[in-house]
């Protein structure tokens, strides 16, 4: 078996073997397939696709990859949560607190930004010293201790997705239904939770734009879950703005602490409580949506999710006070604001391009090696319906050089639509896959 022919298989549209997905799967993360061969496979998947079966075998190809966690030895049902990934998308943030606050043990792989979307990992990472790259002893006493650890994917951990998302990451190669289910998937299975919930993001920010196609991932990915034993739902939710008004890492961070707060942007805390209401009840913790929402909602009420966010920062080696002092996380030296000249309503805010606007300020990476920036990004001051008149600032852009100020800055200007009618109201979650 060789790579050469299983690119040629699917460039032609036919279907991969299992033997040929452990192949690619085991020489890749061994580094006996390199990446030029990778990358052309993964553009022929984007162009081909890859049917249930195929995907299946990818995902548990990628979960074999490296160890699977056991986490039988901690008490009470262990809990996690992933998005598709979206543009301002920080629910990790203020969810996974509220969780464990309420005596369920979060034990959570996360990712790095992909594409035009932010990753909670490199979020985190505005905390100074904080570390995902936590020994697996680590992770099992922090969340028997503190009731929540988050890690990166470490060399252990489904390494083939963690070398396979860094390259789809800069070779346009993420918004495949499969390689996003498998990619996804893996790390649940491999990272041992219970009880998972997953975000499926829909609209001009997310990978899968259309409703149809965020549904069909979706059923997709909870089925390979149901598959594996894992109690699962998928809540699909609107990614056609941004979500809440902070993109961009360390702005992201300080939206959170204020949502833990109980500040938080309606349309985050919305999809916050949807998703939470399911692995509050999936924990057995509640015996009703309404009683799971109101456990979510003392939890920010009473600071103890506040309290428990500082405490997992300092478990994970930062410090409490950047918590209650969000003004000590980085910050950029410029702010640029996008000044509205038309008078009417937001109508559409283009949410992939504020993405690659914050990718522009150096927040996200454009190769393999980028180093990013954490403090810069955009902050939106009017969202969908909200009326605009000339000369108000529709968004303030956070930069750390000129020319990547000027660059974002009109794409941001570029993302808005106003027009004279208010639009109509969306619904933030369009449905739960169970
Ligand atoms: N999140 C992931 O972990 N993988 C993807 O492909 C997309 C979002």
């Amino acid at each position: 078996m060789n790579m050469y022919d299983i690119i040629n298989h699917k460039k032609q549209g036919m279907r991969l073997t299992r033997e040929e997905i452990r192949f690619l799967a085991e020489g890749y993360t061994k580094g006996e397939i390199p990446d030029y061969q990778m990358s052309a496979l993964l553009m022929a998947i984007c162009f081909q696709g890859m049917d249930e079966g195929e995907t299946l075998e990818l995902t548990l190809a990628m979960r074999d990859s490296g160890d699977v966690l056991d986490l039988s030895g901690i008490e009470g049902v262990t809990a996690d949560k992933h998005s598709t990934g979206g543009v301002g998308d920080k629910v990790s943030l203020v969810l996974t607190p509220m969780i464990a606050s309420l005596g369920i043990p979060v034990a959570k792989m996360s990712g790095r930004g992909l594409g035009h979307t932010g990753g909670t990992i490199d979020k985190l990472e505005s905390f100074p010293g904080f570390s995902t790259d936590l020994p697996i002893s680590q992770f099992y006493h922090n969340v028997n201790t503190i009731k929540m650890a988050i890690m990166g994917q470490t060399k252990d951990l489904a390494p083939a997705d963690k070398k396979l998302y860094a390259l789809r990451d800069v070779t346009a190669t993420v918004d495949q239904l499969s390689l996003i289910a498998s990619s996804i998937m893996s790390k649940k299975l491999a990272s041992g939770a219970d009880a998972i919930v997953l975000d499926v993001k829909t609209g001009s920010g997310a990978f899968m734009k259309t409703e149809e196609e965020a549904f069909a991932l979706a059923r997709e990915m909870v089925q390979i879950g149901k598959n594996a034993g894992k109690k699962i739902s998928a809540v699909i939710t609107d990614m056609d703005q941004p979500l809440g008004r902070a993109v961009g890492n360390s702005l992201e961070v300080k939206e959170a602490i204020l949502a833990l707060n109980g500040q938080g942007p309606l349309d985050l805390m919305e999809v916050t409580y949807a998703l939470g209401t399911e692995l509050v009840l999936a924990a057995g913790k509640a015996s009703s949506p309404e009683e799971a929402k109101d456990l979510l909602r003392q939890s920010i009420q009473s600071k103890s999710a506040l309290h428990k966010f500082a405490e997992f920062v300092e478990a994970q080696g930062s410090e409490k006070r950047f918590v209650y002092q969000p003004e000590l996380l980085p910050a950029a030296n410029i702010q640029l604001q996008a000044i509205n000249t038309e008078e009417g309503y937001v109508s559409a805010i283009q949410t992939e391009e504020i993405g690659r606007a914050n990718l522009a300020l150096g927040g996200g990476r454009t190769t393999k090696d980028s180093q990013i920036d954490l403090s810069v990004g955009i902050l939106l001051h009017k969202k969908r319906g909200d009326l605009v008149r000339p000369g108000e600032a529709l968004a303030t852009v956070y930069a750390n050089g000129m020319d990547a100020a000027k660059e974002a800055y009109g794409r941001v200007v570029r993302a808005y639509h106003v027009q004279e009618m208010r639009p109509e109201e969306t619904l933030m979650v369009k449905g739960i896959v169970r």
